[in-house]
């Protein structure tokens, strides 16, 4: 079921900051902030060869990770996120064993624009996983 590493989310405190690491530190290519309102961050994508790596800082009031910010106040590793190709079929096969999805369990549009469920920390060895359909 499981498929690519679509992309390692990392909570940023600066978010100008981290950017300019990615690029001129590690010479990476990095986008502009993208900010994605409905999601309460803004984005940096960074674009590597095999994967990608997206800055998140929080945007607005209720940011999901501003929690997360509070802490661990230089930043961290927020989640990872594996593609699949049939988020549904993905879903109920997980449940089926056992796993808890976040939320009401109804896939959303994430980032990219494509469906994604968060799937419960504490089933997945500590790291909070997001599934994206392909
Ligand atoms: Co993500």
């Amino acid at each position: 079921m499981i498929g690519r590493l679509n992309h390692v989310a990392i909570a940023v405190p600066d978010l100008a900051a981290a950017a300019a690491s990615y690029k001129d530190t590690l010479g990476a290519t990095v986008s502009a902030p993208e900010p994605i309102p409905a999601h309460g961050v803004t984005v940096v994508f960074v674009t590597l060869p095999n994967t990608k790596i997206e800055l998140v800082h929080p945007l607005g009031e209720k940011s999901p990770i501003a929690g997360f910010l509070e802490k661990n106040p230089a930043g961290g590793i927020h989640h990872i996120c594996y593609e699949v190709a049939d988020i549904l079929a993905a879903r109920d096969q997980l449940k089926a064993k056992g796993m808890r999805v976040l939320g009401d369990g109804e896939p959303r549009i994430g980032a990219h624009g494509k469906p994604i469920l968060f799937l419960h920390p504490k089933d997945m060895q500590g790291a909070l996983v997001e599934i994206e359909q392909a």
